[in-house]
């Protein structure tokens, strides 16, 4: 694993948005796995900069995001396809079209699974899959104790979790308790791992996912085997 020190949220994401246009800039179709929540806001502000600024075309882009939550829909303000539009689809030139989320108001979430799963095997090898770090240890919404084999599925949320995602609720009796996420194993089979982790309370789960055991416990352990992954971190570890 490749380790990137940086000093704060600014530089991390600067840094990251470098790793994203290098990694796809010479692919034609480029795949793109994406991560919501805080930390990956900076790199998609950047992201929007660098299109802006012709570094970057995202016109031959397709992107799938790792999870979405069960029950909100698209217009939701929680909702991980509200999040996408607003902090990086809008601000540059992807088909709208090629941007893929979960739909966790779809009528059979497991069949909707199934068209996810379906739908990346046939778009062809992710590229480039940007992570962030639960506080758990979990990536995507793969919680602690998920088969390091899982594909695409339904899962519900750790109290944990629900705890951590409540800051941008109003009450955290709005947290939703399900979501639908890619699978582990759908995961690492990306050719490249961009894992992004910010902030001095994430230094110990951090340690553990870098040198602990490889244990389903700690989902984002399984990095350590992947071949190309990339970590951007502020943490001194
Ligand atoms: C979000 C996701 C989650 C987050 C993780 C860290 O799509 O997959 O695994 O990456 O919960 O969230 P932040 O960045 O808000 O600390």
């Amino acid at each position: 694993m490749e380790i990137i020190k940086v000093k704060d949220m600014d530089e991390l994401g600067r840094k990251a948005a470098e790793i994203v246009v290098d990694s796809i800039k010479e692919i034609e179709n480029p795949v793109l796995g994406l991560a919501t929540g805080s930390t990956p806001e900076k790199l998609y502000a950047n992201l929007i900069d660098k299109c802006k600024a012709g570094e970057i075309t995202f016109e031959q882009a397709v992107t799938f995001n790792l999870d979405e939550y069960v029950g909100l829909s698209n217009d939701d303000p929680q909702s991980y396809r509200y999040y996408m539009d607003h902090h990086l689809f809008n601000g540059i030139d992807i088909k709208k079209q090629n941007t893929h989320l979960l739909d966790g108001e779809a009528k059979d979430l497991e069949k909707e699974c199934r068209s996810f799963e379906q739908l990346m095997k046939k778009t062809g090898e992710m590229d480039l899959q940007i992570l962030g770090l639960g506080l758990n240890g979990h990536i995507a919404f793969n919680e602690p104790g998920t088969s390091f084999d899982a594909r695409t599925h339904i899962v519900d949320l750790d109290d944990s979790t629900i705890e951590a995602n409540s800051r941008f609720f109003e009450h955290k009796e709005d947290v939703p308790t399900q979501a639908l996420t890619m699978g582990i194993g759908t995961i690492i089979e990306a050719k490249k791992i961009l894992l992004l982790v910010q902030g001095e309370k994430k230094a110990d789960i951090l340690k553990k996912v870098l040198y602990g055991d490889v244990t389903e416990e700690v989902p984002a352990s399984i990095l350590q085997r992947h071949p190309n992954v990339v970590l951007v971190t502020d943490i001194d570890i």
